[in-house]
């Protein structure tokens, strides 16, 4: 209605708040996707699994284990199988066996605990939300605040769930349909590290698609060689043809303490620059989640958000989304 403030363009750089503030509450609950918006994000990243009954859920991997209580349900003892997804093999549980009804009864717990002990109080407090639930929250929180609230979803191993009957990108173009956001103007981005289902995307929306990149390796459905070559001016001339930006591991954008020409080169074929994550946790994260961190920047979220601002980049992920837009002011 009328009473209600019309929504403001995005500030830029953008802040996008990488499994919602998955520094401060458990990752990928509304809890954390709402302290975000709290703190000033401008954008929400679900990272999107299915579910049996083909639900999206956010969830950053299938298997569920480290972010919910889970195990302790005797009644779901009997999920627990091996799996080889993109190349890894994990015991455990798995999103695709359980219907949304059944994944509904679990809580979620914070994957770091040693870490993030504040985060750890609120385990078991929260559901696993779905897609649906995190665009309902970003439309009201929108009406409530006259800020545009985007968000910014990752389908996670979309080649694999595709091969096993699960069309991951197809679902997630239905529902941004069904809630109005199936547009170029809609505030929404798609991000992937795969190629042919970004490419796949092009064909049916326009939606702004997001090319991710880690440091090394290549693409799961081999699309390209490798990463490294998706950065040679050709990779990025092709990379341009199906999407707005690339999201780069933030390593990539510094060899040393000298800037790569990522960002210039970006720039110079038309793609926004978008890196991640820029967090606290550097040092002590697991080895498969820390892409790039610099053991020497532990502890200076701000600091390394602001040497990645003096780069001319257009858009970052933190966990931390108040150090972000405090940082993006301060610039
Ligand atoms: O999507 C950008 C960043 O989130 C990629 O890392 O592993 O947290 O999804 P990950
Ligand atoms: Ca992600």
């Amino acid at each position: 209605g009328q009473d209600r403030p019309m929504p403001k363009p995005f500030p830029t750089p953008i802040v996008i708040a990488h499994r919602g503030a998955s520094g401060s509450r458990p990752e990928h609950t509304l809890a954390a996707y709402e302290l975000a918006i709290d703190q000033g994000a401008d954008f929400i990243e679900p990272d999107l699994v299915p579910t049996k009954d083909d639900v999206l859920v956010a969830r950053h991997e299938n298997a569920i284990a480290e972010t919910t209580d889970v195990a302790s349900h005797p009644e779901f003892a009997d999920r627990r199988t091996t799996k080889t997804i993109d190349g890894q093999t994990i015991t455990g549980w798995f999103v695709e066996d359980f219907t949304l009804a059944e994944l509904k009864t679990l809580r979620a717990r914070e994957r770091l605990p040693q870490l993030r002990a504040g985060n750890a109080a609120y385990d078991g407090r929260f559901e696993i939300p779905t897609l649906a639930e995190i665009i309902d929250l970003a439309k009201r929180r929108t009406r409530e605040t006259g800020r545009t609230i985007g968000i910014y979803p990752e389908t996670k191993h979309p080649t694999y769930f595709a091969r096993i009957g699960h069309p991951t990108d197809d679902r997630l173009v239905a529902e941004l349909r069904r809630a109005g956001w199936d547009s170029a103007d809609a505030p929404v981005f798609i991000q992937s590290f795969e190629v042919k289902n970004l490419q796949h995307l092009h064909g049916i929306t326009k939606v702004r698609l997001i090319q991710l990149m880690a440091g090394e390796g290549g693409p799961a459905d081999g699309a390209v060689p490798s990463y490294a070559a998706m950065l040679t001016p050709a990779g990025l001339r092709q990379v341009a043809t199906y999407a707005y930006g690339l999201g780069p591991d933030k390593g990539q954008l510094w060899q040393g303490d000298a800037p790569t020409s990522l960002v210039a080169d970006a720039h110079a074929v038309g793609l926004k620059v978008h890196p991640w994550t820029y967090r606290a946790e550097n040092v002590f994260l697991p080895a498969r989640f820390r892409h790039g961190d610099d053991p020497a920047t532990h502890g200076d979220v701000a600091g390394e958000i602001r040497r990645a601002l003096g780069l001319g980049i257009d858009g970052f992920f933190t966990d931390y989304p108040l150090i972000g837009v405090e940082t993006r002011s301060a610039a």
